[in-house]
């Protein structure tokens, strides 16, 4: 198993707390990953309890299936959208459920692996896809866009500063040859960002919001959160929970509206008036926590 490689669960001590596990509980990881969250969960929940986990990656769910094999009579791993679970718990004869926890993004797993191309600072190619199924990747869009298309994806999804000037080098760079790989990317969002600024302005690496835009807009990431938490609160027994980490405000901003307009409807109570930030000590000892918001409703 690639243990070097497992992602170092957000959040976990929050989850595991806010979600109010007992032994017996059916719950669902719509973000499965590589199981983090999940492990802590099932140990919770057993015996008598039920752990369903999505992921659109094959990659992770295999690595999931080899590293709780322990737990695998408690644990149904399901390659779906989360934007379909309705169906995937429907599908699996569940009709309500004590909890679920989505954790939204990709993993450091992921992230690592140069040929998924979700790295700026490794070699890889343009790909981006959490599910390899899927039809468009990043060079797609990358390399056919048009350059107010373009512009706009870098702004609506990266809140990229330069989204003009980035678009306008691409689209003339690919003039000459299609941009293929993520350091060519890099290598030109770098180019496309006045030079004083290319320090001074970013304490992230410059490519990080382009890389971000193109993740976002190949994977549709913004298009289903706002359904599948609605999805999520319809199968919750009441008093269960639902517990959502972000990384970025265009997700959490997303989960606020959809959270309030669903209390609005009298459908859930929220737990966090403002959401929950990890530790300094978690920060420190996974940088990666560092963008995270954590909010939690629960069902009335
Ligand atoms: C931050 S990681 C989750 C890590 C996990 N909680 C752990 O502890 O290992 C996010 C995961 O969600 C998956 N993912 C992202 N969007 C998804 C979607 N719409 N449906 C299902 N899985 C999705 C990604 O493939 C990735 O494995």
């Amino acid at each position: 198993m690639l243990k070097d490689n497992l992602h170092v669960p957000v959040m976990l001590e929050e989850v595991i707390d806010y979600l109010k596990l007992t032994p017996g509980a059916t719950i669902v990881d719509a973000t499965i990953g590589t199981g983090g969250h999940s492990l802590e969960i099932l140990k919770r929940i057993i015996p008598g309890g039920r752990l369903v986990g999505i992921d659109r990656d094959e990659n992770s769910l295999a690595l999931c299936r080899e590293r709780l094999a322990e737990f695998k009579d408690s644990l149904e791993l399901v390659h779906a959208n989360f934007a379909d679970l309705d169906q995937v718990v429907g599908n699996l004869g569940i009709e309500k459920i004590d909890g679920i926890v989505f954790d939204l993004g990709i993993s450091s797993y992921q992230l690592q692996d140069a040929q998924r191309g979700f790295s700026f600072q490794q070699e890889g190619p343009l790909d981006m896809r959490l599910d390899k199924s899927s039809y468009i990747s990043a060079y797609d869009l990358v390399n056919n866009l048009n350059e107010n298309e373009l512009s706009q994806m870098l702004w609506n999804f990266g809140q990229e500063r330069w989204h003009n000037r980035i678009a306008h080098l691409l689209v003339q760079e690919r003039r000459n040859e299609p941009i293929t790989t993520t350091k060519q990317l890099a290598d030109l969002v770098m180019q496309a960002i006045p030079h004083r600024y290319r320090r001074s302005y970013y304490r992230i690496h410059p490519a990080t919001r382009t890389f971000q835009a193109v993740r976002i807009a190949v994977n549709r990431e913004l298009e289903i959160l706002e359904s599948a938490v609605r999805k999520a609160v319809d199968i919750l027994k009441s008093q269960a929970r639902i517990c959502v980490i972000s990384f970025h405000s265009l997700e959490d901003r997303q989960i606020k509206h959809t959270f309030r307009a669903l209390k609005a409807d009298g459908l859930i109570d929220i737990i966090t008036a403002k959401p929950l930030t990890p530790s300094y000590g978690e920060i420190e000892a996974n940088s990666s926590s560092r963008s995270s918001k954590f909010r939690v409703a629960e069902r009335i």
